[in-house]
């Protein structure tokens, strides 16, 4: 055990208080799970207008703040609330660039054009909350591109600041396919300096790329999955970042997810019609049928229901399952629940297949919690055709519900979910390798022929499954190690 370090975190979402993904989760949790190791950390993340200050007990605790951008200095707010551990979260209150409908994108799912501005606002704005508080951080971690030109800042314009001047810098990945890459015209709003506009730092294709800025200045970079991180070494894998992640060495690694057992474990899970353990399976058959009441598919208990909760964008693979779904309920005695939002042509799609199979497909276009853990909790598989997955954490969800996953071998997915074996009886869940239909088709008719053809192994890797543990404790000390890594670094620079 070092010392105990002081952590700022910040990032664009956070359960409870904002979600579009994984993301939210995992800053949810993680910092709980540091302080638990004894660490001192804080969350800053934005005051979207979602937010409801009410029912979070947000409370006004700083302003003005001064925030330089370019070479203006712009004003904002800081509201405070202390989340579940007792982690303080501090929320940056910009209207004219949070108080909006969506995080990130407008109703009809177009990003909102200034994203670039609001999300270096955030970066600048949290490094100025910890000089305006006093909170003097071991480590800056930042994550994703919302959040990436944090360790920019800090070494172009920090390096000698009293507060700030010692901290290191640590940037997760969470997702390689959104890098923030933003015309030439915001570099100088964001203030980064022109000199820096250079291939080897921010400058990508004549453009301003924030994630490869942030992996360039970062002391340390993760990515989600041991897997991912191989993956993102690659040209196919990593949309343009390979070299630049090669460059790291040792200091890009790739630590696993955990997961909020206190969310997501059907023994304890007071959203779920019925509570049950890997012991007393009955409440899961009553989840089964409220579900398939609710989505008004044929109730019987003895046909297999297959879920899915996702965003809908082109990484999750969905259209693959699209372009196999008529076949699959054409031919297989299975149903389907699907419960997601985002590429509007899915979502029309998805909307339209339970009239086009009424009793055999359900779904629901939208976000909705209470629905995800239902659907966690009712099918009896779960799907992921993932063209790249960096973690993942529906397959986690899935293995703790006793639901299979049934998913593309890639990233998190291959990581932490074990290939069924017909010979031994074990595994906890099928996986293939191809992304396409054709795969998706044949892995999903392996998983339905396995659910009504070798029933014993099927329940054998459900209590195989629901045994599984990927605990924050272990991520949160693979990530305190990684924080003594940055400092190293820092201090050897
Ligand atoms: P990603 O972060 O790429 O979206 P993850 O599997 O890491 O994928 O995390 C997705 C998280 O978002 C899960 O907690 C999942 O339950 C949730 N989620 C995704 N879509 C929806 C939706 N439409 N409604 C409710 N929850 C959703
Ligand atoms: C991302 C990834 C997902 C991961 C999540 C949390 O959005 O797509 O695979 O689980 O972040 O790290």
């Amino acid at each position: 055990m070092g010392k105990s370090l002081n952590i700022m975190m910040a990032s664009s979402e956070c359960v409870p208080f904002a979600k579009s993904g994984g993301l939210a989760d995992v800053v949810g949790a993680l910092p709980a799970a540091l302080k638990a190791l004894g660490h001192n950390v804080i969350v800053v993340m934005p005051k979207y207008r979602s937010i409801d200050a009410d029912k979070f007990k947000l409370e006004p605790y700083l302003e003005p703040m001064g925030v330089w951008m370019g070479d203006s200095e712009e004003w904002c707010a800081v509201q405070h609330t202390v989340a579940a551990g007792g982690v303080p979260v501090y929320f940056i209150e910009a209207d004219k660039y949070f108080d909006r409908e969506g995080l990130y994108n407008d109703a009809a799912n177009n990003d909102y054009l200034d994203n670039p501005r609001r999300f270096g606002f955030l970066s600048r704005a949290a490094l100025q909350l910890c000089k305006d508080i006093g909170f003097k951080p071991d480590i800056i971690h930042a994550h994703d591109w919302q959040t990436a030109l944090m360790p920019a800042y800090l070494k172009i314009w920090h390096w000698d600041d009293q507060i700030l001047g010692d901290a290191a810098s640590m940037l997760t990945i969470h997702n390689i396919g959104y890098q923030g890459v933003a015309d030439a015209a915001h570099y100088d709003y964001l203030g980064l300096q022109w000199g820096n506009f250079t291939a080897d730092k921010l400058e990508d294709h004549g453009r301003v790329n924030f994630l490869k800025g942030g992996v360039q200045y970062a002391d340390m970079v993760n990515t989600v999955s041991p897997k991912y991180a191989w993956e993102t070494r690659t040209p196919e894998m990593a949309y343009g970042l390979a070299p630049y992640l090669n460059d790291k060495g040792a200091n890009y690694i790739g630590i696993l997810n955990g997961v909020d057992y206190d969310d997501w474990n059907p023994a304890v899970d007071t959203l779920i019609p019925a509570q049950y353990t890997p012991e007393d399976l009955s409440g899961k058959k009553e989840c089964k049928r409220a579900l398939q009441a609710r989505f008004l598919l044929e109730e019987d208990d003895t046909i297999p229901v297959m879920g899915v909760v996702s965003r809908l964008a082109d990484q999750k693979g969905l259209d693959l399952l699209a372009d196999a779904i008529d076949a699959i309920l054409t031919n297989m005695r299975v149903q389907l629940v699907l419960l997601g939002s985002g590429d509007k042509a899915l979502e029309q799609f998805f909307g339209d297949l339970p009239q086009r199979f009424p009793g055999r497909a359900g779904s629901f276009i939208g976000y909705n919690n209470e629905v995800a853990h239902w659907i966690e909790a009712g099918c009896d598989m779960f799907l992921m055709p993932s063209r790249y997955e960096p973690c993942g954490l529906n397959q986690i969800y899935s293995l703790k519900y006793g639901t299979l996953p049934v998913v593309r071998a890639t990233g998190g997915l291959e990581d932490t979910v074990e290939q069924y074996n017909e010979v031994t009886g074990t595994g906890t869940g099928f996986k293939f390798s191809e992304a396409s239909a054709h795969a998706v088709y044949y892995t999903i008719g392996w998983a339905v022929s396995t659910y009504y053809d070798r029933r014993d192994d099927w329940d054998a890797m459900v209590q195989q499954a629901m045994q599984q543990r990927f605990s924050w404790e272990d991520s949160a000390r693979a990530y305190e190690k990684a924080y003594r890594q940055a400092i190293k670094n820092k201090q050897a620079s």
